[in-house]
Parts: structure tokens; sequence; C-alpha cells
């Protein structure tokens, strides 16, 4: 897969005037899941602090009843503590999962930075078993830190 290019879609659809921030995030999780055949669901949480939950605030792909995460369940609310990229290659080897969708094999959670606190992150879930390698981290590390300079 060539992340490359698909980075300039992503900074066009950042850098839109008068677009509401859950759009452009809306945006985004459809491009990725469009254009990257093993993402078949994406979306971004925020974290309530106060709260310690995650809310899913924009996604593509088949919807989902898990929108509010308590930090510490699952993968997306281990990564909210652990501040760490999470990859899972094969979703039924772990404990602290919350299933989805039956045909999720694997997952990929990086968290998003502003200002250097963990705020929330990108969620990935795949039909595939084992498909996400560095270069996936690394292009989510740089979708993140793209969307967290216009939050
Ligand atoms: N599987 C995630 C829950 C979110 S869904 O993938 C949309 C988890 O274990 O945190």
């Amino acid at each position: 897969m060539n992340f490359a290019s698909l980075q300039p879609r992503i900074q066009t659809i950042l850098s839109g005037e008068n677009t509401p921030v859950e759009t452009k995030l809306t945006q985004i999780c459809e491009w990725l899941q469009e254009q990257v055949p093993h993402y078949d669901w994406v979306g971004f949480y925020f974290a309530n602090e106060a709260e310690r939950t995650l809310h899913l605030k924009a996604f593509a792909g088949e919807p989902t009843d898990h929108t509010v995460i308590p930090f510490g369940k699952g993968i997306c609310g281990q990564v909210a503590e652990s501040n760490a990229n999470f990859v899972v290659p094969n979703v039924k080897a772990q404990d602290n999962y919350i299933a989805c969708s039956i045909h999720v094999k694997s997952e990929i959670v990086i968290p998003l930075f502003k200002d250097g606190k963990n705020i929330g992150q990108i969620d990935i879930d795949s039909h595939t078993i084992n498909p996400f390698s560095k270069a996936d981290e690394h292009f989510l590390e740089w979708v993140n830190e793209a969307v967290a300079e216009v939050l």
C-alpha cells in the first residue's frame, strides 16, 4: 500500500474552511476505508477526561453499539491509558477486547496527541488476519498529527 499517495487528499479535507471538524473527520474515515483494502471500519474516538470515557465522534463502516468506551476497557480503552500504539494481529488472542462485529479479525489503535496530551485515537478494524505493518502505524501517526493541527 502506498500510503503517501493518500496524504494530499487528507490535507485537502483538513484545510477546508467553514467545514465543521466532525465533517472533516468523517470524510477522512470514509476516504481511508475506501482506499485501503484492509481498512474495513475506521473511527475517531475522543476522551472525556472527567468521566474517563472515550466517545465516538466520526466513523465509516458498519454502525457500532460501542460509541462510549470506559478507559481501560477493550483495545481502545487500554490505549487511552497507555498512550501507545496497539496493533492486534488477531483479536481472538486478546482477553481485553470489545467485539464490534463477528467479521473483525484484527485491529489497530493509534493515540492522537494534542500539545503532548493523549486526547483521542484513530481505531481501525480489519476483516483480514494480521494485515498491519509499521507502514500503517507511521501513516496513521501522521494522520493524527495532521488532525491535531485543526483541533
Ligand atoms: N474493538 C474495540 C472497540 C471499538 S470497535 O472496534 C468499533 C476495542 O476493543 O476497544
